[in-house]
């Protein structure tokens, strides 16, 4: 195994003519919580969409430099973007499950990504269900309501299934892209609370822009600026005896 998940080199990207990456180089230790920090613009979801390629969706935007996910080249002619997907899941600020049953949410994406002719009974599909719902910690809420709509659940839940919808096609790589900045702060500690039960299993990259949050959930952290990786350390020293000035700046609220 690997043990680097997430690794950059000299990664830069554009909007167009913006450039929106300098030369990021990154490692993401595997296993372990990730967080990236940074004032609002400094390129965060930027760095994570590049890692499931999802930039690419947009026409304009450019990239240079390399990035490797548990050791493979994502830019690579022969990655399928599906597999990168499946390997690579992401959660995002607001909740957004399909309108479906709770059930067929977390089933969906094995079902549209396992090949045609793969037989899966429902006891298969059960099981993969109880345990992706068990590891976001909401098996015991709504064992007895898998077929009622998902988007009925509270934001918690909500976002809590959409962590649980990625698990069933053993993805190993989560990013997480403020995944609790629509919650309420007793909601929030659910929220850390399971994310910290998944490291080991995963690799967890996660923006915040709560400075707490960085301390209590995450091992490593990141701090970006204007664009540029400025520094990344184990996280109780990033806070404790940051390298650089704007580090220091940034973590003790001087701006951002
Ligand atoms: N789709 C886009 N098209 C053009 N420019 C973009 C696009 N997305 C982001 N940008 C620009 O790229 C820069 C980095 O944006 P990004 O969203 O990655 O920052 P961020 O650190 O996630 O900020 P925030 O904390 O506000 O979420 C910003 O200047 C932003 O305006
Ligand atoms: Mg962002």
């Amino acid at each position: 195994m690997a043990e680097i998940a997430i690794e950059t080199r000299d990664l830069s990207l554009w909007y167009g003519t913006f450039q929106a990456l300098f030369d990021v180089n990154i490692q993401v230790k595997q296993g372990m919580i990730t967080s990236l920090i940074g004032p609002s613009g400094c390129g965060k979801s930027t760095l994570l969409r590049t890692v499931n390629r999802m930039n690419e969706r947009l026409g304009y935007v450019r990239t240079a430099g390399e990035v490797d996910v548990m050791g493979e080249n994502i830019f690579a002619e022969e990655v399928e973007l599906a597999r990168l997907r499946r390997e690579v899941g992401m959660v995002f600020q607001r909740p957004n499950p399909l309108p479906l049953s709770i059930r067929d949410n977390v089933l969906f994406s094995h079902r549209i990504h396992r090949a045609a002719d793969e037989k899966i009974s429902r006891a298969d599909e059960d099981a993969l269900l109880e345990d992706a719902l068990r590891q976001v910690l909401l098996w015991d809420h709504v064992k007895d309501r898998l077929n009622s709509r998902a988007t009925q659940l509270s934001l918690e839940e909500q976002q809590k299934l959409c962590i649980a919808r990625l698990l069933p096609v053993k993805p190993s790589v989560l990013l997480m892209d403020e995944p609790t900045s629509a919650l309420d702060p007793k909601a929030t500690e659910a929220l850390e609370a399971l994310i910290w039960g998944l490291r080991g299993t995963y690799t967890i990259l996660i923006v915040t822009h709560n400075m707490a949050q960085a301390r209590r959930a995450s091992e490593e952290c990141a701090f970006m600026l204007l664009g540029k990786m400025m520094e990344m350390s184990a996280t109780e020293h990033l806070f404790l005896s940051p390298k650089l000035s704007e580090t220091a700046d940034y973590i003790e609220g001087r701006y951002g």
